[in-house]
């Protein structure tokens, strides 16, 4: 039984990779509001902390409740390092996700998600959801599945358009079939290439009860928004609309004049035409203030969405010393935040924050050696013999190019996989014991850092983001 049915005012914006993991998700729920974990690449953060060690002991306690033992241990087996691995020592990868679904990488994709809802709703009964990107398909299924089986609220997703979602949900609630039609680029024949995936396969015996998840789409517009009405497989429950100040992948602009790539009022959302939907929504994208919260809910909102606001506070994964300097950057008027419209190998514009030790400076980008190894955001591609192939605008510039893809994408992008995971303590270790640097993304807005910093100090927790983003009430 949930403490309250009522929609809360605000929802802790789901941040990956990992960035809002259970620990702050958890500490926001508890206020009554919605927190929200990040399943983006969660297999790969699962199977990091577990060689790590484990060292709170929190993922083994996860995995002891889930009901299927085997597979729990199959898991533990494979990455679980007691005391933790050699600080100097790589991690173990774990199976990149392709076309075909291959057994361990599932079995890993289905017992992450569990665990990381598991642990966000332990102890208490506020709403929890998880965040994925349309964009990141090859995961998708078996993800839900095991956010499913730890009973998650709800489930939203932003970065494409995510009209197969509601459709899957109530699939699986029904422990049906389900699939997933997969974006293929370079598919002249126009073949369909999809995910299948059947949950009974794993449940031989009794099948344990599903709920459906309440589903709510991030969106940029209103176009977008009624597209979803229309056309989704499924019901969906409401809306994010976060705007281009936002942290993470951004919309890219509407504009007539295809080299400009600036913002302008045409990319602004229009709030009339989201509320006649008659579905309830939250704004995102500069709204951690009293203020700003009073004029979404004057606008016929339930609340507003909040991301970098959490992002900074200590119950958040970003590395500490992160923290610090951006907050301290932001107090003394040197921070630089960017749009930067190559980085991400989904295309999709990024904001990043431009650090000396990060992958975004020159130096430190120019001397990177370019590989893929997680590959979350590698394309599915048709060769000339209509193969399947895979490649990312971020892997090495030859074999990108070698498989036909453009050149031009390859300028200026980022591997988000590794440099995220970096971002939260989690590095792969390189040649001579060098390790990936972090690339950290963020709002435009910082206006909430001097008030927060001035009720709180600069170790300022999720409940006093709450309390001060509803202090006026
Ligand atoms: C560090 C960080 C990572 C983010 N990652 C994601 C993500 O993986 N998926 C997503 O839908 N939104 C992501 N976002 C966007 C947030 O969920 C939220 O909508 C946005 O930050 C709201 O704007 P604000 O940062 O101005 O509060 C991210 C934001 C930040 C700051």
């Amino acid at each position: 039984m949930k403490t309250s049915d009522k929609l809360p005012e605000i929802i802790q914006g789901g941040m990956g990779v990992g960035v809002s993991d259970w620990r702050l998700a958890k500490a926001v729920s508890i206020q009554q509001q919605m927190g929200v974990v990040s399943g983006t690449a969660i297999d790969s953060v699962i199977a990091r902390r577990l060689q790590l060690g484990d060292t709170d002991g929190s993922i083994r306690r996860a995995l002891s409740d889930f009901p299927l033992p085997e597979m729990a241990q199959r898991v533990l087996d494979q990455y679980f390092i007691p005391g933790g691995k050699p600080p100097e020592k790589p991690f173990k990868l774990i199976p990149v996700h392709g076309l075909q679904m291959q057994g361990a990488g599932v079995e890993l994709t289905i017992v992450s998600n569990f665990a990381e809802v598991f642990l966000a709703k332990e102890g208490h009964s506020g709403h929890v959801g998880i965040n994925y990107l349309e964009k990141i398909q090859m995961p998708t299924l078996p993800s839900l599945f095991g956010a499913m089986l730890a009973n998650v609220d709800f489930v939203l997703m932003g970065g494409g358009i995510p009209l197969a979602i509601p459709g899957i949900l109530d699939g699986l609630s029904r422990w049906d079939t389900v699939e997933l039609k997969l974006h293929v680029e370079d598919n002249s024949l126009h073949q369909n290439y999809s995910h299948h995936f059947d949950p009974k396969a794993f449940f031989p015996e009794e099948l344990p009860k599903l709920n459906r998840p309440k589903f709510l789409a991030i969106v940029s517009s209103d176009i977008v928004a009624k597209n979803m009405i229309r056309r989704a497989t499924g019901n969906v429950e409401g809306f994010v609309v976060e705007n281009y100040t936002a942290g993470g992948h951004n919309a890219p602009p509407r504009r007539s004049d295809k080299s400009s790539l600036q913002y302008t009022e045409k990319d602004i959302p229009d709030i009339g035409k989201i509320r006649e939907t008659g579905l309830p929504f939250w704004l995102a994208g500069g709204y951690a203030s009293p203020k700003k919260l009073k004029e979404a809910l004057d606008s016929g909102a339930k609340g507003i969405q909040v991301g970098t606001a959490f992002a900074y506070c200590r119950e958040s994964a970003l590395l500490p010393e992160i923290k610090q300097e951006v907050l301290g950057r932001c107090m003394n008027g040197n921070l630089n935040i960017i749009t930067d419209f190559q980085a991400s190998p989904t295309g999709y514009p990024f904001k990043v924050i431009c650090l000396e030790n990060s992958i975004t400076n020159t130096d430190n980008y120019n001397k990177r050696k370019r590989c893929c190894d997680l590959g979350y955001l590698r394309h599915i591609y048709c060769k000339e013999n209509s193969e399947i192939g895979y490649r990312c605008p971020g892997e090495p510039v030859q074999s990108y190019v070698k498989k036909g893809g453009p050149h031009d994408k390859t300028e200026g992008k980022q591997c988000l996989c590794n440099g995220l995971l970096a971002t939260i303590g989690l590095a792969q270790v390189r040649e001579h014991g060098l390790s990936e640097l972090p690339i950290v993304t963020s709002g435009e807005n910082f206006s909430f850092a001097a008030p927060m910093i001035e009720r709180a100090g600069m170790n300022y927790s999720a409940k006093d983001v709450i309390d001060y983003i509803k202090s006026e009430l």
